[in-house]
């Protein structure tokens, strides 16, 4: 069954760990339904992972929207949650709510996730007062790191941790549903995960979090860019494909495929198109 918001407060509570994993079409958001992962994230990784731009920032709405609509068919029973895309959670409130309204109701997802702090958290209480359940990002935040300080681990310093901290619990009391806490030391994200009621997600932020999310390519191996520490990948997947279609494209050169048995005679059944008898 589909989990909802309160239904993630009440795994904390339980000290149950919450999965969560990004997806960016419909076989990856079947795939995760099927292993039975508490919610999907249409993260604007989507840039890197499958639209070949390395940054998220070329990332618009209308590409959210168009991958959760894929998510969404390929995963009706998992709650998905999409990225605001870069720049939408920043200037005007209406900015803002254009862009989570189109998510919403255009892309069908259940909540979105906003990067960042300071004025972001306005945002936070305005999208939520407003009905929509927002996730926040905090630690690093990638739409950013071209101003702050670029791909590295954050709340390493008792002032960076204090400032994590704060800004947590701003998130918090501007009404997130989740945090994400990503890239931040695990001694910070186990101090985060006791002090707030809600539950907060690691990706690169240690063992101690109330949950934990990947990228699908990570995950599956077939991702181009230089893979960072905290990724556990657990196939080879781009390895597994790449074979497949050399061997593919082999058999086609040598004549070996197709065979008989993928040939269509005049007097066979029709139905036989799927594999049905001859
Ligand atoms: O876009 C994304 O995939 C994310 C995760 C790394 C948390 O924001």
């Amino acid at each position: 069954m589909k989990k909802t918001t309160l239904g993630f407060k009440k795994l904390k509570q339980q000290n149950e760990r919450c999965v969560m994993v990004t997806a960016y079409d419909a076989p990856g958001a079947r795939a995760a339904e099927a292993a039975g992962v508490d919610l999907i994230l249409v993260g604007d990784s989507l840039g890197m992972t499958v639209l070949g731009y390395d940054t998220t920032t070329h990332v618009t709405t209308s590409d959210m929207i168009h991958h959760t609509r894929a998510v969404k068919r390929g995963a009706g029973n998992t709650f998905i949650v999409t990225d605001m895309p870069f720049l939408t959670a920043q200037g005007s409130d209406d900015r803002t709510l254009d862009a989570a309204l189109r998510l919403m109701q255009e892309g069908g997802a259940d909540a979105v996730k906003i990067e960042g702090a300071g004025t972001v958290f306005s945002k936070i209480r305005m999208l939520t007062e407003g009905g929509i359940p927002v996730c926040a990002h905090l630690g690093l935040t990638p739409q950013t790191v071209g101003v702050d300080g670029g791909y590295r681990v954050r709340g390493r310093t008792q002032a960076e941790k204090d400032k994590l901290m704060k800004e947590a619990l701003e998130a918090e009391q501007a009404g997130a549903f989740m945090l994400v806490l990503e890239c931040v030391t695990e001694k910070t994200a186990e101090e985060a995960a006791r002090q707030l009621d809600i539950p907060v997600i690691g990706i690169g932020a240690g063992r101690c979090t109330d949950g934990q999310v990947l990228v699908y390519h990570d995950i599956i191996g077939q991702f181009n860019g230089k893979q960072a520490k905290f990724v556990k990948q657990y196939a080879d997947a781009g390895q597994m494909i790449e074979t497949a279609l050399c061997s593919y494209a082999k058999e086609v050169r040598s004549g070996a495929f197709p065979e008989t048995s993928h040939t269509f005679e005049p007097m066979e059944n029709p139905e036989s198109l799927y594999g049905g008898s001859k």
